[in-house]
Formats: C-alpha cells, sequence, structure tokens
C-alpha cells in the first residue's frame, strides 16, 4: 500500500506527479505530498487527506516549479493520517517517499535520537531520511547501499540529495517499484497506470537494485556499484484502461469490462476445443500426481478459490484445502513435495500471499500463481504461472479480478479432471466450450442492471444484512457479502443456508435483509425451506436465482433472475454479476467514495 512515484525530465514536474499519483490513489488516500526541485533547492507540499485537498493547499501555499521530483500517496501504518505524518519526509540533506514498513525502525530511532538526531513525526519512513542523512558523505550510492543494510522489513523508496539537484534515486525490497523510460524524461513508480500517460517503456527493479533517474541517461546498479543491464518492458495496457471512460466509478466500468476480461483470459488458453496450460508450464502428467491442492490467497482472490475448490473436487475428485494466507503462513501446515500450492492474487504483492507461497516453495510443494499484475513478485516467484489478463484494476473493490480468477480455476478444473480420468476428452470438450459462452450471459444479464438498483435502493437504511446459499452459491454469498460491506459500510455476513438455524438465525427481526443465492438445482429445494424459515421469521428477502423460478410471497420480496440455459457449474460466473452490483449501487446510493473505500487499498503489501 502507498504509492510512490518520481520524474525527472523537461515537463512541469508537479503536473507530472500530482497525475502520476492520482493513477496511485488506489493505494491508499490517508494523505498526500510531493517534494520538488525548485531552482535547485528542494522544496515540499504535503497534506492529511487526497491529493484534491493537496491541490487546494498548494493553491494557497503555491505550486511547486520544477522538472524534478518525488511523490506520495499514503496509507498510514506508523503515525496517524495527519500533515506531519505525510510523505515526503526529509533530513538536513535528503529527501525521500516509501512504500512498505521499516520493521527495526524504533532500534533505528533509539540510535539516533541518541546521536542527537529530532525527529518530527510518527513514521518509520522519517528513520530513513535521517538515517540517509547521518552517513551522507556525499555519494548517493554508496550511501544508499549502506543504508538499505541496517533496514529490516520492505522499501520501495524514490530519494532525492539536495545537492544532486535533477536526480531521482530509488530502490526497493519487497514492495513493487518500475523504472519508466520516455524521451529525455524517466520515471518511477509503484505501479504501471501512473506512468501509461507518458511512456508504455519500463524497467521491473529487483530487490536491492538502485536506479539513478537524470533528464538524458537511467542507470541500474547493484549494492555494490555495477551497472546492471536490464530488459526493458512494454506495458500492453493502454491508456484507456486507466481511465474510467465514461462510467461514473471505475468499479462500474469494471464490472462491465468482465465479458472482455473472460475472453482475453480463456481464448489464448484453448486449443482445439480443450484446454491447455502447457506454457504456463501445466502438464497433464504433472497434473496427473498431485495428490492434494491448497489454493491461498486472501479476501476476494481467496473466495476465487473456494469456487475452485468446489469446482476441483466435484470434477477431478482431488481434496482440495482454501486457505486464507495470512493463517496459513503462520499455523505450520501439513505441505509437502507432491501437493500443489495455487497462490491467487490480483496485485501479486499482497504480502500474506507471497510469504505463504515462499512457505510452501520451502515444504517442497510446487507453487502455481494466479496473478494479474505482470511482473510483480509473486508471478515472478512461483514455479508456475497463469497471468489473468484483465488488465488494470484500479478500483479497490475487485470485480473483473475475480471473475476471471475463476474463469482460470474452471479451465484448470477441467484439465485436471481430464488428466485424472475423471472426465472423458468429449464432456472436457463440452465443458470448455459451454464456459466459452459465459462472456454473453455476462453481457446479457447487465442489462438488467437498473433491476440491481432497485433491489439497492431497498437495502440503504439496513444495519446489518445476511447473504445465505449452500454448495457453490454459498461460496458466492461470500463474496457478495463481502463487496457489499467493504464499499457500502452495512455490516453483512454470509452464512451456509443450512448452518443458520445453529445459531445465526437468531439475529433475524422484522424487515432484515437476507440475500439468497439459489442456482444449484441439487441443492434448491433445501435452500428454498431455509429461506422460508428466515422469511417466517421477518426477513425482508432477495432471491437470485433462475428466471423461470417465480417465488411465491412466503419465499421472497424481490428476485433477481439469472439465464435459464446456464448450467448449475457455470452459475457462479452469472450470479457473481447481480452481487456486484447490489454492493455498487449500495454504496452510491448511501452517497460513499465507491472507489476509494475508507481504510482501504487496493494492494496490500503489509501483514
Ligand atoms: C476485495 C478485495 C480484496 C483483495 C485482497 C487480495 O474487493 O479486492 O479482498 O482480493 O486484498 O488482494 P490480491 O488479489 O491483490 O492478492
Amino acid at each position: 500500500m502507498c504509492g510512490i512515484v518520481g520524474y525527472v525530465g523537461y515537463r512541469d514536474c508537479t503536473e507530472v506527479l500530482m497525475d502520476a499519483l492520482s493513477k496511485l490513489e488506489y493505494r491508499g488516500y490517508d494523505s498526500a505530498g510531493i517534494a520538488v526541485f525548485d531552482n535547485e533547492e528542494i522544496k515540499v507540499a504535503k497534506s492529511k487527506g487526497r491529493l484534491a485537498d493537496l491541490a487546494e493547499k498548494m493553491k494557497k501555499t503555491g505550486r511547486l516549479s520544477g522538472h524534478s521530483g518525488i511523490g506520495h500517496t499514503r496509507w498510514a501504518t506508523h503515525g496517524e493520517p495527519s500533515d506531519v505524518n505525510s510523505h515526503p519526509h526529509s533530513g538536513e540533506r535528503v529527501t525521500i517517499v516509501h512504500n512498505g514498513i521499516i520493521e527495526n525502525y524504533k532500534a533505528l530511532k533509539d540510535f539516533l535520537v541518541k546521536e542527537g538526531r529530532c525527529f518530527k513525526s510518527d513514521t518509520d519512513t522519517e528513520v530513513v531520511a535521517q538515517l540517509l542523512d547521518y552517513y551522507y558523505d556525499g555519494d548517493p550510492i554508496a550511501t544508499i547501499a549502506a543504508v538499505t543494510k541496517e533496514l529490516e522489513g520492505s522499501y520501495a523508496l524514490g530519494i532525492i540529495f539536495a545537492d544532486f539537484p535533477d536526480t531521482v534515486f530509488a530502490i526497493r525490497r519487497e514492495s513493487p517499484l518500475i523504472v519508466g523510460i520516455g524521451e529525455k524524461e524517466s520515471f518511477i513508480a509503484s505501479d504501471v497506470p501512473a506512468i501509461l500517460k507518458y511512456t508504455k517503456n519500463y524497467y521491473l527493479l529487483e530487490h536491492d537494485e538502485i536506479a539513478v533517474l537524470s533528464r538524458y541517461s537511467t542507470s541500474i546498479y547493484d549494492l555494490h556499484y555495477n551497472k546492471i543491464n536490464k530488459e526493458l518492458k512494454t506495458a500492453d495496457w493502454d491508456m484507456d484502461a486507466a481511465e474510467k471512460g465514461g462510467y461514473e466509478h471505475f468499479m462500474l466500468k469494471e464490472i462491465f469490462e468482465q465479458p472482455t476480461s473472460i475472453k482475453t483470459t480463456i481464448t489464448p488458453r484453448i486449443v482445439d476445443g480443450l484446454p491447455n496450460l502447457e506454457e504456463c508450464g501445466i502438464t497433464m502428467e504433472k497434473l496427473n500426481g498431485y495428490k492434494q491442492i491448497f489454493v491461498v490467497a486472501c479476501g476476494t482472490a481467496m473466495h476465487a478459490g473456494v469456487v475452485g475448490r468446489y469446482l476441483i473436487e466435484k470434477l477431478a475428485r482431488v481434496p482440495v484445502n482454501v486457505e486464507i494466507a495470512s493463517e496459513f503462513r503462520y499455523r505450520d501446515p501439513i505441505v509437502s513435495e507432491g501437493d500443489l500450492v495455487i497462490i491467487i492474487s490480483q496485485s501479486g504483492e499482497t504480502a500474506d500471499s507471497l510469504a505463504a507461497m515462499r512457505l510452501a516453495k520451502k515444504l517442497g510443494a510446487e507453487t502455481l500463481a494466479i496473478v494479474n499484475a505482470k511482473g510483480s513478485s509473486i508471478a515472478r516467484e512461483a514455479d508456475m504461472l497463469i497471468y489473468t489478463h484483465a488488465g488494470p484494476e484500479i478500483a479497490v473493490a475487485s470485480t473483473k479480478a475475480y471473475m476471471v480468477q475463476i474463469a482460470v480455476m474452471y479451465l484448470f478444473a477441467f484439465e485436471l479432471a481430464l488428466a485424472k480420468g475423471k472426465i472423458t476428452e468429449d464432456e472436457c470438450r463440452r465443458l470448455t466450450s459451454l464456459l466459452t459462452q459465459i462472456p454473453d450471459t455476462i453481457t446479457k444479464i447487465l442489462e438488467n442492471k437498473a433491476e440491481t438498483q432497485f433491489i439497492a435502493s431497498e437495502l440503504i437504511t439496513a444495519d446489518s444484512l445476511l447473504y445465505i446459499g449452500r454448495g457453490l452459491d454459498y461460496a458466492l454469498s461470500m463474496e457478495g457479502s463481502l463487496k457489499l460491506k467493504e464499499i457500502s459500510y452495512i455490516h453483512s455476513e454470509s452464512y451456509a443456508a443450512g448452518e443458520l438455524k445453529h445459531g445465526t438465525i437468531s439475529l433475524i427481526s422484522e424487515g432484515m435483509p437476507v440475500i439468497a443465492v439459489a442456482t444449484q438445482s441439487d441443492l434448491f429445494d433445501k435452500t428454498i425451506s431455509n429461506i422460508k424459515e428466515v422469511k417466517a421469521r421477518g426477513a425482508k428477502v432477495v432471491i437470485v436465482c433462475r428466471d423461470s423460478y417465480n417465488p411465491d410471497k412466503d419465499v421472497a420480496d424481490y428476485k433477481f433472475g439469472l439465464p435459464d440455459e446456464v448450467e448449475d457449474l457455470f452459475m457462479p460466473m452469472a450470479s457473481v454479476v447481480p452481487l456486484q452490483l447490489i454492493a455498487y449501487y449500495t454504496s452510491v446510493l448511501r452517497g460513499n467514495d465507491v472507489d476509494k473505500p475508507r481504510n482501504l487499498a487496493k494492494s496490500v503489501t503489509v501483514e
């Protein structure tokens, strides 16, 4: 979390930094700040709140003018959101921006205080600025190398030295950082969308590599001052991908992009009508060997894993454990050689998922990453890799990334089932063909968005609500509930419908909304019985079910119908769409900042 940027070139630096930060605001929005070489002097402007607050402040305090500098948008960890805790932070001759956490900052701070240094903020970052200043002997690279040897934790740092005007230095460990290369200008950024307006060419900085950006040349060194030649990458996203394109919010745009995202993700992985993941390092022989599978992830990505478990166990009959990464990594899991551990992550940088993957590798398991962000840490370190091709997901609440994660789980489950001899080639071909029809189904469902708007208007005054379902519908209830609570701020829980009467049903009172997902034929009657139980106790029920089912008054108050022709197995890809839209419109109607919900950030690079 936190976004950092830097610029050296011929343009107005303040404009570039503010624009680039606006593309990274999803990484945190507790405060924003920039530092610019203005007449060869470092000047800083920073403010609690969003970028807009910083822009307002600069209208009063004066705009910084220059052609090089660094910027930051914050998700607070050490020190409350405030002007003084905002980045950039400075020593006497050094000013920095930081994404990450310095775990040993307390010991370093104690040492610096003993040495007579004074601190203004409560942040771990100011310790790094002061330490750089303490060690600085006129050689920036040697100083950065010396200081980073003392740091424990994660960091991507943008650094400027007062006596090196128009030069930006950068280094990373664990936290992501790219170096953008334009014509007579260069950039640093936490993520590619920040620089797309200016260039598509960039280097991925590896751990402990130091970048030195000046207007005419950009060089990368290791900690021993050796110059490194790196491969220049080209982003395959264009600017439109990081713009709202006429939609009111990124979240709505991303919901509507789902049909295309699925097509771009699955089409290259279907050969002659069958799933083919060989290009990702997954062969039929390998698949046949796995006896046990773990899916490890966080949040929405973990929910995609829950759908994956149902698919894999049903079709391939291989046992699957789905685990929250922050639990898995600390509970001494029983994983060993011969097991497959699948890590799902949109950002590819989630600290707990990355740590869980490293642990799995250490225990001898093979790892398969399903990742959206190209070149991210999880993508680079996994044994096998399936990229999802959703393009940049900007809204904090994940929608299209989840959709393509489950699309990949379908392909994987089909191929695994074929490899294990649990389905015939004909059946595999039939299932794969049905998967390719889902984008059109979703387009059809999206045409009914007004119905979800109406349902949302019935939810906005609720204090709390429940999502219920059985089997795959329960997996979808989990995701629907998370989506609603994270952006509407209405408390909600998901429950396996059959489990309600073991305690939770006592929460039901007159008018409490319950959203019931009932798409699975084999469980349908049982789910309807559970719905009747909550309805009889006063719940206001919204049912997401097949079009052809018309609920009586003792079952539901509102219905969202899904196309009848979708087979049960594929219903998750259909039913998640109204759940996403209901969450979206509830948030809009409550006047919330849909794309940037409070307290959250898109890329969770801290534990
Ligand atoms: C919720 C959401 C989060 C992420 C989670 C994992 O809408 O987006 O729950 O799914 O933080 O992030 P990634 O997928 O980047 O590892």
